[in-house]
């Protein structure tokens, strides 16, 4: 297998950087020397994640929904950057809880905007620069949800395909290039995303209230961001384009394989065991 340069001094960009795994990346990049370039549309939470960084920062308030601002962004990057750029990692997300027959498609779309669009325009605004320099990586977040279809996450499961699909297919394209594309399938990991998401009444049972719900993920969530972060950092060194995430996310893998039709039940009884509540804590 052909592997990727190492992190190392190399300069990056993570949106979805106020938070979760994409602050861990970004400390996990600065503490190897990397130069990084931060965007969120959390003004606060991208202070914080910028406060201690041991390396040069580029801060950007951006809505990865707005191709403009991507391309914006990019440019700003491309004069900024000290170094090659090592690797973009498209990473913002947010989380829908709902049932498809009485959610509210304004929900969905919402999520669909940021979890795909965003994704889209994060690779086509730096995809140009990497392609100049004939190395670096798109690094896209998927979930185990981009595996297996599970009830009350329709719009995130298909958000999490697309971007699977999305990314395989630029993999596949980019071959030859010196430019790699990278598909990420986090299992659990204890962030804020459930915290954040817009939950449906329709999705909650027995009284159960979306505070609880979200509390039950991180009870549940096993991979902390900062081991999901080495996680991703690692295979993306190592050259490998698809990257699972935690225990959880190899064992679903393994599952959505050997028995695609079952998948989804077998882990849903798994999950309910574990956690006592109906909560789904893979894949947000
Ligand atoms: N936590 C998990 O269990 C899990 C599992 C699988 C996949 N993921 C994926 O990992 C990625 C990171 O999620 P996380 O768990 O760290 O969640 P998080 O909520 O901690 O962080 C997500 C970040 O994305 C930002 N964001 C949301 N909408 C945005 C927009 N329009 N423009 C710019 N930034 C925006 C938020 O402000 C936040 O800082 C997401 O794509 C998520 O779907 C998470």
């Amino acid at each position: 297998m052909k592997r990727n340069h190492p992190a190392d001094a190399r300069a990056v960009v993570v949106t979805g950087a106020a938070s979760g795994i994409g602050r861990a990346l970004a400390r996990h990049l600065a503490e190897r020397g990397c130069p990084i370039a931060l965007a969120d549309k959390d003004e606060a939470g991208l202070a914080e994640t910028a406060h201690a960084l041991p390396t040069p920062t580029l801060v950007e308030v951006v809505d990865v929904r707005d191709a403009g601002q991507m391309h914006d962004f990019a440019s700003k990057v491309r004069a900024w950057a000290p170094r090659d750029l090592w690797a973009c990692f498209n990473n913002a997300g947010v989380a829908v809880n709902n049932t498809v027959a009485s959610g509210d498609p304004a929900d969905d779309q919402w999520l669909h905007d940021i979890n795909f669009h965003g994704v889209v325009n994060g690779t086509r605004a730096f995809l140009p620069h990497l392609l100049e320099q004939g190395s670096g990586a798109v690094v896209n977040t998927s979930s185990v949800y981009g595996l297996l279809g599970v009830p009350l996450h329709s719009a995130y499961c298909a958000s999490k395909f697309a971007v699977r699909g999305f990314t395989e297919a630029l993999h596949q394209e980019l071959i030859g290039t010196g430019v790699r594309a990278v598909t990420v399938h986090p299992g659990g990991v204890k962030t804020s995303i459930a915290h954040n998401a817009r939950v449906s009444p329709d999705a909650l049972t027995d009284g159960e209230t979306s505070q609880e719900r979200a509390r039950a993920f991180d009870a549940a969530a096993i991979t902390t961001p900062e081991r999901a972060a080495r996680t991703i950092v690692r295979a993306v060194e190592r050259g490998r384009s698809r990257v699972l995430v935690g225990p959880d996310a190899v064992l679903i893998d393994a599952l959505a394989r050997v028995t695609p039709t079952h998948a989804a039940g077998l882990v849903g009884r798994l999950e309910k065991r574990l956690s006592g509540s109906t909560t789904s804590a893979v894949g947000a």
